[in-house]
């Protein structure tokens, strides 16, 4: 077999992992999560499971891929020798591909609002035009479903590319841009009269919101945003050069995800409040909510384009990672070269976006538990497939795999001396992680099936 690819330097590398954890999660799914959820308590809690979940569960899983060398079904087999682990891996490919499922159909939507916006088309909108346009886009069949396939195309187009060439390229081009257009939004968000109001709610924590059920949702969140549970850092680790830094890795890339996450709700909190929006307004948030306000505001035309290109950017840098995880496994598991799995992930791909936006249509009968698959999958994904591949990756990595391939991963073979966060981490996958996962599915999940009325 020839030579693996690997990233480059240690930018090309954070550009490329921050790009797979910077996306929808973080400027679509991160300021709902917190506005439903109580606002700054919400973001102790998720900052809080960052840093002592997410970063080591991320390390564990680049460690895995780095030293299995291989896809996520792979590396989980080769490590272990045995068969019966390699289903986490498998697991993650399943999780990968229903994530993409409705990933790629709201990152369709942003390729409508950005055309929205160049042709100035939420100018002199009520607000109630403004909702109705967007239920009737959402739901007309045809307009999502090709504007997910054209995601579709474009991803798979940077995917054929190669690891070095098409992703690690894109990324470094995209990910600083976005970074630049963020900044830029929060400032001009500084201006508005609802500023005070929008920063206090994100930054100023009423501690009795804190529940067991907005740490789960703090959890999933989490997960989704950081991309872990499913085998994207399992892939992209084993594509990290062997004298990279996975403490650097981890550290810089968990910081940016936090950081755009918060930055995104400065942008977005200040603007709800002075337009008297609800905080709590779900996912339409991003998609009814700030069109209004862009139809309101002064230089709302400019910004309206530009936010619409991030949340672009943000998605089709994710989706690379979501889709490698497929088409990685396809191509070493089955043999099939790299452009022929590419094409096979995007028809396959194709398939079940087009029955998400079709469970959107008036009168679906796709509805499962009451809701419709693009509900469902994210739900189902982050509050139970992502924990569950998270749990078992813990579990392989503290108990299965030796202390000592860990030890030497993390270390990068003794280069680097990080003895202490080595112990740390090791005692945080080992014991802490499964049980406080554990925990929180135990009490959550049982509620996700059975629905309150
Ligand atoms: N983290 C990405 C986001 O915030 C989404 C994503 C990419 C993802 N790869 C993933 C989520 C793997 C879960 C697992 O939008």
């Amino acid at each position: 077999m020839s030579k693996r690819s690997t990233f480059g330097n240690i930018f090309g590398t954070i550009a490329v992992v921050g790009g797979s954890v910077v996306g929808l999660g973080n400027i679509w799914r991160f300021p709902y999560v917190a506005g439903e959820n109580g606002g700054a308590a919400f973001i102790l809690v998720y900052i809080c499971m960052s840093l002592f979940i997410s970063i080591p569960i991320m390390l564990t899983e680049m460690s895995i891929g780095r030293a299995g060398q291989s896809n996520a079904m792979g590396s989980f087999r080769r490590l272990s020798k045995t068969r019966a682990w390699q289903g986490v891996g498998l697991l993650g490919v399943i999780t990968a591909f229903i994530i993409m499922s409705f990933y790629s159909v709201i990152a369709g939507w942003s390729i409508k609002f950005f055309a929205e916006s160049v042709s100035d088309g939420f100018a002199g909108k009520s607000p109630n035009e403004i909702e109705s346009a967007f239920t009737a886009f959402i739901s007309s069949g045809w307009k999502p479903i090709s504007l997910a396939l054209l995601f579709i195309v474009m991803s798979g187009a940077i995917i054929m590319g190669g690891v070095t060439k098409g992703i690690e390229k894109a990324n470094k081009i995209l990910m600083p841009i976005m970074a630049i257009i963020l900044v830029g939004m929060v400032i001009k968000s500084t201006t508005l009269s609802g500023w005070s109001e929008g920063t206090k709610f994100l930054l100023n924590p009423d501690f009795s919101k804190i529940t067991w059920s907005v740490a789960l949702q703090a959890l999933g969140q989490s997960f989704f945003s950081m991309s872990l549970g499913m085998g994207a850092m399992i892939i992209y680790g084993s594509y990290i050069k062997k004298k990279s830094n996975m403490f650097k890795i981890a550290g810089m890339v968990a910081i940016s995800d936090v950081t755009i996450a918060v930055l995104s709700g400065l942008a977005i909190f200040p603007a709800v409040f002075t337009f008297g929006i609800e905080p709590a307004s779900g996912p339409q948030l991003v998609f009814i909510t700030l069109p209004n306000v862009f139809a309101q505001m002064s230089g709302g035309y400019i910004l309206s384009i530009v936010f619409f290109v991030l949340l672009f950017f943000a998605a089709i840098t994710s989706s690379v990672s979501l889709i490698e995880v497929m088409v990685s496994f396809v191509h070493e598991e089955f043999r099939i070269k790299r452009v022929q799995a590419t094409l096979i992930i995007m028809i396959a791909l194709a398939l079940i976006s087009s029955a998400c936006v079709m469970s959107q249509m008036p009168g679906s009968t796709i509805r499962v538990i009451g809701l419709d698959l693009i509900d469902f999958n994210d739900k189902l994904t982050s509050v139970f497939l992502m924990p569950v591949g998270a749990l078992f990756s813990m579990l392989f990595g503290g108990w299965v795999l030796s202390r000592k391939s860990l030890f030497n991963e993390l270390s990068s073979n003794g280069l680097f001396k990080h003895d202490t966060l080595i112990k740390i981490t090791y005692f945080l996958v080992k014991y802490i992680i499964p049980a406080v996962i554990l925990l929180l599915f135990i009490t959550e999940t049982i509620k996700f099936f059975i629905p309150a009325t």
